[in-house]
């Protein structure tokens, strides 16, 4: 899997860096998320890992070998491993949602009937069916993420990285997403997540990364890195309110809402039946 050693990045050369020496192992869980303020270094760390850009110190690792930027050996890679993009806009290119989808299908030359089928069911599995025909110049935000997502999944990599896929989306299309990501997940797919969404990454991702100004604040499972006050707090984050009503209500900490409703409903009926 991916890994970087000691990775920094500089736009310019010679400017100020944007990641600083950073070491990361993509190995720690199925599902990583990886947080951040606003210019924390979140998608340029996507786009070193792609080999969109190169480290201008340190190195990208995939299956332990350092990262090969001969336009054929990153073709190669990036049938394992590819990324949905921040912003949809640079990822979106196509006439209609479902030739978009198909486009990349087709640079792999998959049979006709195997397009079909891939690009049927990813617009089922994102919610957009209904838009296939529509041209995706003129959809919403919400739904050309929509369209960026689904012709990701359609082509069934075993890595895929997220950068804000929840960005722009209203609450209902947010869950169906956790649930999509929920189903690759258990598929086997390795998921990276970046997000501002605590709540969701909370819900969703088994190890977090924290970053702030480009540098690694803290690591771990996503049930311990949360429970960091002040380094969740000096990366300008807000910790997910399943973490907050622990830290400050004296409620014990649980992973997904319905357990704490699940307690609450208990503690209220020991407090109507007292033994
Ligand atoms: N093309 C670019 N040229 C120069 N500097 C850039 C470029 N893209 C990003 N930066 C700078 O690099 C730093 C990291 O930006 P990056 O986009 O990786 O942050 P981010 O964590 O993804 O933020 P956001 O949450 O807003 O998406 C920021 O200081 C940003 O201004
Ligand atoms: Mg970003």
């Amino acid at each position: 899997m991916l890994k970087l050693e000691n990775v920094s990045y500089s736009y310019q050369k010679g400017g100020a860096y944007a990641l600083k020496n950073l070491n990361m192992d993509f190995n720690k869980g199925s599902c990583i998320g990886l947080l951040g303020e606003n210019g924390a270094g979140k998608s340029t760390i996507f786009l070193n890992m792609l080999g969109i850009y190169k480290p201008t110190k340190g190195k990208v690792y995939y299956k332990g070998k350092p990262l090969s930027y001969k336009k054929k050996d990153l073709n190669d890679f990036r049938s394992k491993v590819s990324m949905v993009f921040q912003d949809p806009d640079q990822q979106i290119f196509y006439s209609n949602v479902q030739e978009d989808i198909a486009f990349a299908l087709k640079n792999l030359r998959l049979p006709e009937n195997v397009i079909e089928e891939k690009v049927q069911k990813a617009m089922k599995d994102v919610g957009i069916s209904h838009l296939a025909d529509r041209p995706v110049h003129y959809l919403s935000y919400g739904q050309k993420k929509r369209v960026a997502i689904a012709g990701i999944i359609a082509m069934d990599c075993e890595t895929i990285l997220f950068d804000e896929p929840t960005a722009g989306l209203d609450p209902s299309m947010t869950e169906a997403i956790k649930d999509l990501l929920a189903q690759l997940i258990a598929q086997g797919k390795n998921l990276i997540i970046s997000s501002h969404d605590m709540d969701f990454i909370y819900d969703v991702c088994d190890y977090v990364y924290v970053i702030s100004h480009g540098a690694l604040v803290t690591e771990g499972k996503t049930e311990e890195v949360f429970l960091e006050e002040k380094a969740i707090q000096d990366a300008g984050l807000i910790p997910p309110s399943l973490v907050r009503v622990h830290l400050h209500g004296g409620i014990p900490l649980f992973r997904k809402e319905e357990e704490l409703y699940a307690y609450l409903r208990k503690q209220n009926k020991k407090k109507e039946m007292p033994d």
